[in-house]
């Protein structure tokens, strides 16, 4: 079997699509065989692979028009990219029967041909995001130490339960990590402490650092390895992978 992540949070801007490029490519350097999902319309992990504007994309087999494109970046990272067609997936799905499960019926076509399949999931917790809870067994959790909000999370964490309850019983918080982190900023160090005591076990030692060519490589639809392998964005992503595989 996969592993299925979900890489969710519905506030925007706090590094799921940084860290499910990085991550993916961080674990396929480790050996592992990884299929990246972009469940987002604004398709920047698209982008981030040199996949601007696919023509055929995630939506079209979400919505049955295609099987879904999977583009391959290399032997052991492939991708099914989005596009702006997918922003009208929530309408077109909500009188579909079982419109939860519709990501579930297709990534299970691949469950157990990859080590591990990530979801890049849009910020927001409507149907996309649920369908991709519903069709992960685990979820991460990003969240940005500069603009942390509590609140926020205890949204996520009732649909997160409520999904378990109803539509997946599997469905797990399994990683937390900090992103944007500064170690100089006494309050970045308090808001560590708050989430391990929300998350206790469930908070990767790695957190991400604030680091500009995590902002750049992307632009140059570079993964941070490539960009700039020797910056602490690499460092921290190579270490984040290698939780993520010491945990599986
Ligand atoms: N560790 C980091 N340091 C500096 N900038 C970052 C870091 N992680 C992400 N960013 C930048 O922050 C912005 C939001 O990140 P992104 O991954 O797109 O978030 P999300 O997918 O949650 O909306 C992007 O411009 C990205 O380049
Ligand atoms: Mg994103």
């Amino acid at each position: 079997m996969s592993n299925i992540i979900a890489v969710a949070n519905h506030k925007g801007g706090v590094g799921k699509t940084t860290s499910v490029q990085n991550i993916g490519v961080a674990l396929s350097k480790l050996g592992k065989k990884i299929l990246l999902i972009d469940l987002d319309p604004q398709a920047n992990l698209s982008d981030s692979f040199g996949l601007e504007d696919a023509e055929v994309s995630i939506y079209d087999a979400l919505t049955e028009k295609a099987p879904a494109p999977v583009h391959i970046v290399s032997d052991t990272l492939h991708i099914i990219p989005s596009n702006l067609d997918l922003s009208v997936a929530e309408v077109e799905l909500s009188n579909v029967p079982g419109r939860e499960y519709v990501l579930k019926e297709i990534v299970n076509q691949w469950d157990g041909m990859y080590d591990f399949i990530i979801i890049d999931c849009p910020p927001s917790l409507g149907l996309l995001t649920i369908n991709a809870l519903t069709a992960c067994n685990e979820v991460y959790i990003p969240l940005d130490a500069q603009y942390f909000s509590m609140k926020g999370l205890d949204k996520l964490m009732f649909i997160i339960n409520k999904i378990k309850v109803r539509l997946n019983k599997e469905v797990e918080v399994t990683g937390v990590f900090l992103t944007q982190f500064d170690n100089r900023l006494v309050l970045n160090k308090n808001i560590a402490d708050m989430i391990e005591d929300y998350f206790p076990n469930k908070v990767f030692k790695t957190r991400i650092r604030k680091n500009i060519a995590l902002v750049e490589a992307p632009i140059d639809n570079m993964d941070i390895f490539t960009y700039a392998p020797s910056s602490n964005g690499a460092k921290d992503y190579k270490n984040l992978g290698l939780e993520i595989v010491a945990a599986h």
